[in-house]
């Protein structure tokens, strides 16, 4: 008998055929498990990208815990990968532009729909904290490099210097071939992004980059796009985009996930879904790099990428764990 859920379930399965010529069905493992039955909803509880997302989970957990809000856990969350200088990919010590320019983009999203987001902004260490700032002392979503900086400034941040020293000499070292080449999962670090559903239920999203390492001047990725890098409904939950941003602004990738799940997909499915659009719409989609995170009103996780090697971090209650996204290309 072909229910709702199987028919949906399978219009995931035929998109990802079609797109790939309907030869990697078989190797689709992870899409025919089903989501676990949830009889509860699961909360509170946080899902990161990238197994760094662990350290952002748990600064986020102090919050959560304490019966604070969403919004403020995905904040706090996300600043702890911000400030860590070692991570070349968010916030100090991210990869430069090619002109040896760190300029970052983030964007955060309430569970009434209210957003903010900054682009290219250079020598603010949180730049989470200015598109947080921008949603609530602003009549606007967007700011954009000095008009962000501008803002920032006036709101009391500090300038700093954002490029360090490994990162000036990893620079230096691709200046002397100069190739422009998007790498998959460069060094597998790249954004944060982050989902987090409180003791209320309340959902709120956190997205923040350095963006691709050598970027054209201006370049700006899907992280700080809503509904690209990240979106959350509160009706409905959440979910981020990691990987390269030309490809999931082409899907509007987070926004589409979160659909998805509204019309029933579970997040693995939507994810999948997504991944399965982004190929279809890519036709270099083997050597690129684009991964998603969900979680449903209920507490369900879901993530999918286009190439082995994603991992995303989900903690709630006691547990803190690292799990290994499933993937479409099978080498
Ligand atoms: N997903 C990060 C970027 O493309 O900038």
């Amino acid at each position: 008998m072909v229910t709702r859920r199987n028919f949906l379930h399978r219009s995931a399965i035929g998109s990802v055929a079609a797109a790939m010529g309907g030869t990697a069905l078989a190797s689709c493992s992870e899409m025919t498990k089903e989501a676990p039955v949830v009889s509860k909803p699961v909360r509170p509880l946080a899902i990161s990208t990238w197994d760094f997302g662990t350290k952002a989970n748990a600064e986020a957990w102090k919050i959560l815990e304490a019966g604070g809000s969403a919004l403020d856990a995905v904040e706090a969350g996300v600043m702890v990968i911000e400030a860590d200088e070692a991570n070349t990919s968010v916030g100090i010590g991210g990869a430069p532009d090619r002109d040896g320019r760190v300029t970052l983009d983030a964007c955060i999203m309430a569970p009434d729909g209210h957003c903010g987001s900054v682009c290219a902004l250079e020598h603010i260490v949180h730049p989470i904290s200015v598109a947080r700032m921008v949603m609530e002392k602003t009549p606007h979503a967007i700011l954009v490099a000095d008009g962000a900086l501008e803002f920032a400034l006036a709101q009391g941040f500090k300038k700093e210097n954002l490029l360090t020293e490994k990162s000036r000499l990893a620079w230096e070292k691709w200046k002397k071939t100069s190739k422009y080449e998007p790498k998959i999962n460069v060094e597998v670090h790249d954004t944060i992004g982050m989902i987090a559903i409180d003791q209320k239920g309340d959902i709120a999203g956190a997205c923040t980059t350095s963006g691709l390492a050598y970027k054209m001047r201006g370049r700006v990725g899907d992280s700080p796009i809503i509904g690209a890098g990240m979106y959350v409904d509160n009706e409905v939950g959440g979910a981020a985009a990691t990987g390269l941003g030309e490809a999931v602004i082409r899907v509007v990738g987070s926004f589409l996930v979160v659909e998805l799940m509204r019309q029933g997909r579970s997040p693995q499915e939507a994810c999948e879904e997504a991944v399965a659009r982004v190929v279809k719409k890519y036709a270099d989609y083997k050597d690129i790099q684009v991964g998603f995170i969900a979680v449903n009103k209920l507490g369900q996780t879901g993530a999918f990428s286009i190439q082995s090697g994603f991992n995303y971090a989900v903690k709630s209650n006691d547990k803190n764990e690292v799990k290994d996204g499933s993937y479409l290309v099978k080498q």
